[in-house]
């Protein structure tokens, strides 16, 4: 299969090595606006450079595109791609409006042979694989609710090298939307379906330099009586691995990245063994970008459904939107039925 990368950013290498790495997959073309990005990324790995996405599409014979762009032209380019014949394997998140949820609604409909699926590697974190098969089994007794925490710290610096960070209309929100996005999309994973979502936001750490939230917290209902606790911040001095846990009746369980410890309810502590893999890029990435990406790859060939499509990450999409609607309204927001 031919491979194509918009958006020749930070997390763009990440795909890129992992691409490199698998055998049968050809990184053929790299398109940004910086046009030396582009460049360099096509002289390491022996592609070709464009300045524009269009026109690499309409060079080039692509299979799949990967968009690493920031959020506010996922949905656009993810249009454009798949009505041009590719798939499309795009970066979180999703959306970063219930408008362009609707396009992409509009769209499935249109072009049932073109996969559609979205980078939330954490799902493939085999601490994550580990725990959702644990509590599947009913081994925990019921399910009563969890927390999600993530306390990052993301610099003045950090908002200045990309000019798309830490603006409403390119990046769509702060903390939540960028950095904890993938730890909420875990409580999904691990809860279940959400029902409904308050939350609320604040700017503490960078006032005057960023327009989006850099914390945000929330409560949210999920089915069968579960609640969680949710909060994010990107104002804090360091990034610890974020804390997932999950509250059961015969023990609670804790994820932080591939650590999981089981406590159980008569005081025993127990550390399952857990295979240890090394990430490619920031520690705070994880490690599982390749496999992800090779699961939708294989999805492709196979034609089975991969797992993170529309309606795989829609728990999700839903959850991101609504939390933002509650923070501007102070209202408890109720996830749309459809989802649940
Ligand atoms: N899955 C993860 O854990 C993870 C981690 C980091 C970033 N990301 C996501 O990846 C995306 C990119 O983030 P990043 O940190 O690499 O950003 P970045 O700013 O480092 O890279 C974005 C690149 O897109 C290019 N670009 C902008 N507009 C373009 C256009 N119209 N056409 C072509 N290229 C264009 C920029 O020039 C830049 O090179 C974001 O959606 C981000 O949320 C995901």
């Amino acid at each position: 299969m031919n491979i194509a990368i918009v958006g020749c950013g930070a997390i763009a290498a990440v795909h890129a090595e992992s691409i490199f790495s698998m055998k049968g997959y050809r990184l053929s073309a790299f398109a940004d606006i910086d046009y030396k990005k582009a460049a360099d990324f096509a002289n390491r790995y022996h592609g070709k450079a464009y300045n524009t996405y269009e026109e690499m599409i309409q060079n080039e014979q692509i299979d799949v595109l990967h968009i690493c762009t920031p959020h506010y032209l996922h949905v656009p380019m993810a249009i454009y791609a798949l009505e041009h014949g590719l798939h499309v394997f795009a970066e979180k998140p999703p959306v970063i409006s219930y408008e362009q949820l609707a396009q992409l609604e509009d769209l499935d409909q249109l072009l049932p042979g073109k996969k559609l699926g979205f980078c939330f590697q954490n799902r493939y974190n085999p601490s994550v694989i580990l725990v959702k098969k644990l509590l599947e089994s009913g081994d925990t007794g019921a399910i009563l609710g969890g927390r999600g925490i993530v306390t990052w710290n993301r610099s003045e610096e950090y908002y200045t090298e990309s000019s798309w960070r830490g603006k409403l209309v390119t990046e769509g929100g702060g903390a939540l939307i960028n950095q904890s996005i993938h730890t909420l999309d875990l409580l999904t994973c691990l809860l279940g379906s959400p029902v409904s979502i308050e939350s609320h936001t604040a700017n503490y750490h960078l006032k005057d330099i960023i327009e989006v939230e850099d914390t945000m917290e929330a409560f949210i209902r999920f089915e069968n009586n579960r609640t969680a606790s949710f909060y994010a911040t990107t104002a804090y001095p360091v990034n610890p691995p974020p804390l997932i846990e999950i509250i059961c009746e015969n023990m609670t369980i804790r994820i932080e990245e591939l650590d999981v410890t089981y406590y159980y309810k008569d005081g025993r502590i127990e550390k399952p063994q857990i295979e240890s893999k090394a990430g490619l890029g920031k520690s705070y990435w994880g490690c599982g970008h390749q496999d992800c990406i090779e699961d939708f790859y294989q999805s492709i060939l196979s034609g089975r459904p991969f797992a993170q499509d529309l309606n795989g990450v829609k728990n999700t999409i839903h959850l991101l939107l609504c939390a933002y609607e509650s923070a501007r309204t102070g209202r408890e927001i109720r996830i749309p039925k459809e989802v649940h």
